[in-house]
This record gives structure tokens, sequence and C-alpha cells, in this order.
């Protein structure tokens, strides 16, 4: 049981994950950072941070628009020491042995692991990069999802939904996805040891998301909880329905005294050395 206080977070959750693992790091000044599938910048400008004006850090994606919005965060942040490069983290061009710490938040490894059946579906490549690029003795943290309460629970309220109010079947309704991919402490050691890292600590921290009141939470669920468009179709009608079915009174746990809505997301942290 995780009996740790949690630290309540709203909706810039990407951002607050981002600096956890960086502090987890504890990364000194100076040094060479790589930061891969940085999205938004969520390590990288933390990292950039602390490695100040004498280290160097560079961001990888593969999606341009990520790479245009992690080069305007690190513009309005004052950053000069870090950059942001379109690269697929399967394929790293740089050299061996160049990179004092590797972050990598929430890139996913379920297309490469198993995580439910504990087993490979194909070669690692991308954790076979990043150890490569390491420095001997150099340092890579990992971030990625154990659960997500809301999301989880959204499935629910649509398998309730779908079986009092369609003609779907049982069989269809237990098909309906988890919208996110799932992950484990126990696959992430595996990986991680199977490529070689030494001094392996793999973790999972719950943390509080605070939804301000029941309307951003439905919309944010229609934007991330995919399986709302999936199986309601894009008719706000529809949406309406749902809504006006099942909430707010299935929510009512969730919900606290300012009206605000709580839901634990679990976070798994990894690091290893080179
Ligand atoms: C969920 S976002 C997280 C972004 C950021 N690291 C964070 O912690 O907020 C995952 C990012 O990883 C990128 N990504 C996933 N697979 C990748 C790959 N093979 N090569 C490069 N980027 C990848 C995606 O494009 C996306 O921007």
């Amino acid at each position: 049981m995780n009996t740790k206080k949690k630290d309540i977070i709203g909706l810039d959750f990407w951002s607050a994950f981002g600096k956890k693992l960086v502090q987890y790091l504890e990364m000194k000044s100076g040094l060479r950072v790589l930061d891969v599938g940085t999205g938004g910048g969520a390590c990288l400008i933390p990292a950039a941070k602390i490695i100040g004006s004498s280290g160097h850090a560079i961001g990888i994606d593969r999606w341009e628009n990520c790479i245009t919005e992690t080069l305007e965060n690190l513009k309005s942040n004052l950053l000069y020491n870090a950059k942001a490069e379109i690269m697929d983290a399967r394929e790293l061009t740089f050299d061996d042995n160049s990179f004092d710490y590797v972050t990598c938040g929430f890139i996913g490894f379920s297309d490469v692991f198993d995580f439910q059946n504990h087993k490979y579906r194909k070669e690692n490549d991308k954790m076979n990069h990043i150890l490569r690029v390491l420095k001997t003795d150099g340092k890579a943290g990992f971030s990625t999802w154990q659960s997500q309460g809301e999301l989880d629970y959204l499935r629910k309220l649509l398998q309730d939904y779908l079986g009092k109010y369609t003609s779907k079947t049982k069989e269809e309704i237990s098909k309906v996805p988890t919208s996110y991919s799932k992950e484990t402490t126990k696959g992430f050691e595996k990986i991680l040891q199977d490529v070689g890292f030494k001094n392996i600590n793999v973790f999972s921290e719950d943390f509080i998301i605070r939804y301000v009141n029941l309307d951003e939470w439905f919309n944010v669920m229609k934007r991330s909880g995919w399986i709302l468009r999936e199986y309601l179709g894009s008719d706000e009608k529809r949406y309406a329905d749902f809504k006006e079915k099942m909430l707010p009174h299935n929510l009512e746990t969730f919900k606290q005294k300012d009206g605000s809505y709580h839901f634990v997301k679990a976070v798994i942290f990894a690091f290893g050395t080179k």
C-alpha cells in the first residue's frame, strides 16, 4: 500500500510529473541531458533549469508540433542551454556515451512489452538506444502510467450506460478498452534489467488530480477518454444523454466539500544506471 502523503495537482499534471522525475534524478549543474519523447518539454524544461548555462539539454520527439511547442516553451522560459529536434526514439542518432542523464516521460513501452502477460512483443530498440547513448555511470529516469482513476471510472460508467440504454451485448460491452496503456513496476524492472541497467529502482506514487467542477471533468473525459467518442460518436445529443443519465450521482464519492472532484493517478517512476 502507498502510504505517502499524496500531492494534489490540477490539470497541468504533465509538468508536475516532469519536475518530479527530474528531482528524483538529482541532476548536477554543467551536465548533458537527453529528454526522449519530450512532448511539450515537461522534463526538458526543469532539467535545463537545473543544469544551468554550463550544461546542455536536448529534447527529441517524433512529432514536429511537439518540437515547435517545446522550442516556444524554452524561449518563454529564457532557456538558451537547451534545444529540441525531431527524432525517433527507436533510432537515436547520437554517438554512444553522449549523455550524463536521460529522461523519458510517458512515451510508453507497451508496444514492445506486454505488461499484462509479462512478455516481449518485439525487440526493445528504444531502451537499447537509451542505454547506448548514456555515458558509463550515467543515469536514466522513466515515468509511465500504473493507473488513471478517472479514465478507469469513465470506462465503468460507459459500460453501465451501454448495458442499460443501448442494445450492445454483454460481450461487446466487456470489450470496451481502457483508454490508455497500463504498465507495471514488475514489467519495468524486467525491461531495465534485460537491457543491462544497474542500480535499478522502480516504484509507484499516487497523485490526486483535482477537477474544479463536473463540467471540467466531463470536458477532459471527452478529449482524453477517446472511448466516449468511439462508442457515442460525435453527436453532442448523445453526450448530453450520457451526462444526464450517468452524472452527477455516480460521481458523489469523488466530490469534495468545495465542489471539486478528486481522482487518483498512479505513476510509475523507474531509474537505472549504465
Ligand atoms: C504522453 S507524451 C509525454 C510527453 C513528455 N515526455 C511528458 O512527460 O509530458 C509522449 C510523447 O512521446 C513521444 N513519443 C512516443 N514514441 C516516440 C518515439 N518512438 N520517438 C520519439 N518520440 C516518441 C510522443 O510523440 C509524445 O510527444
